[in-house]
């Protein structure tokens, strides 16, 4: 079966690089292009690590387009240095590569690759949501063209962690995740629910660290600011995989076991809900049901743990 082309929008963060790794690493898809977007680090610097690890990976063909610094109605709020780190990669430096950005906008880059892969471009989006509005606004019509979006954002059933309620992919951009959300096209949000349920373990970053691969041996590094992060959550060092799930899910490593279509708005006032991300859940107590109409399947548990699977992937490739 031919490779499926991807669009990658990213925040090019730690997790991200988890993600992005695991992407290039994965023979069902084609990284067609990689559009980034303000919120772990700044839209600028988040391309700079992708193309660093992209160089590293042996991957200099995927073309990298910087999109949104700032959400929509309102300014970058400068990231969060203290989950991943002021280069937004655990302040690691990695090796330099001097590969240039696109010149084309992300939102443009999104645009072009769903008129050139019609019906057949599935979308990850693991940062704030900017990019895709701001191409849903530019071209609605990519809503038809697209095939599937597959999004790390949102709490359905679980607090937030940005706010009590909003999740911060979603808390970033308020108004560009309600523009996704009720846009047409078919959306599978993978939200905290999932994401925290599944970890890498000090014993997989340090089979990374043991690695041949001077990749798998920088994530390794870039992992240990993250882990120190999440001691504060699970009480010990690891780390949840919160973008890496949502790549294996669309990727198809990881299967969705309970994900109905359900209607899903995002609380865009200023008032305490402020990027919480409403899901209709009732009538699925008897079990998974969609609801007619819908179009956002909301993951609510899947069939295996990520982690042993991810560290497979990322072991085995040699980039
Ligand atoms: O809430 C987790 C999400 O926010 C992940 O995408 C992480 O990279 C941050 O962007
Ligand atoms: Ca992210």
């Amino acid at each position: 079966m031919a490779p499926r082309p991807v669009y990658f929008d990213c925040d090019t963060g730690i997790d991200d690089a988890l993600a992005l790794v695991y992407l290039m690493a994965s023979p069902e898809i084609e990284l067609a292009g990689i559009g980034t977007v303000s919120g772990n680090i700044d839209a600028k610097q988040a391309a700079v690590n992708t193309l660093d690890l992209l160089a590293m990976g042996g991957k200099t063909e995927v073309p990298v387009a910087v999109g949104a610094m700032d959400p929509l109605t309102h300014s970058f709020s400068g990231g969060v240095p203290h989950i991943h780190g002021h280069n937004g990669v655990g302040d690691v430096e990695l090796p330099h590569t001097d590969r240039k950005p696109e010149t084309e906008s992300a939102a443009d880059m999104l645009v072009r690759l769903a008129h050139e892969h019609p019906g057949e471009l599935d979308v990850i989006a693991i940062g704030p949501l900017t990019n895709l509005a701001i191409a849903l606004k530019q071209d609605p019509s990519i809503a038809e063209l697209v095939h599937e979006v597959y999004i790390m954002g949102g709490a359905a059933l679980v607090p937030g962690n940005l706010s009590a309620v909003g999740e911060a992919n979603i808390w970033n951009d308020p108004e560009a995740a309600q523009a996704v959300v009720e846009a047409p096209w078919q959306v599978v949000l993978v939200p905290l629910d999932v994401t925290l349920e599944n970890a890498f373990e000090e014993s997989d970053r340090e089979a990374l660290a043991a690695s041949d691969s001077a990749l798998n041996r920088a994530l390794a590094d870039i992992l240990n600011l993250y882990f120190d992060f999440y001691v504060g959550e699970y009480g010990r060092r690891m780390c949840a995989l919160h973008d890496p799930l949502a790549a294996a899910i669309a990727v198809g490593q990881i299967t969705a076991t309970r994900a109905p279509n359900v209607p899903v708005v995002v609380d865009d006032t200023q008032g305490p809900g402020r990027g919480q991300t409403i899901c209709d859940l009732r009538g699925q107590r008897t079990g998974t049901h969609d609801v007619e109409g819908a179009h956002v399947r909301v993951v609510l548990d899947t069939d295996q743990q990520l982690g042993p699977v991810l560290l497979a992937r990322l072991l085995d490739y040699a980039g």
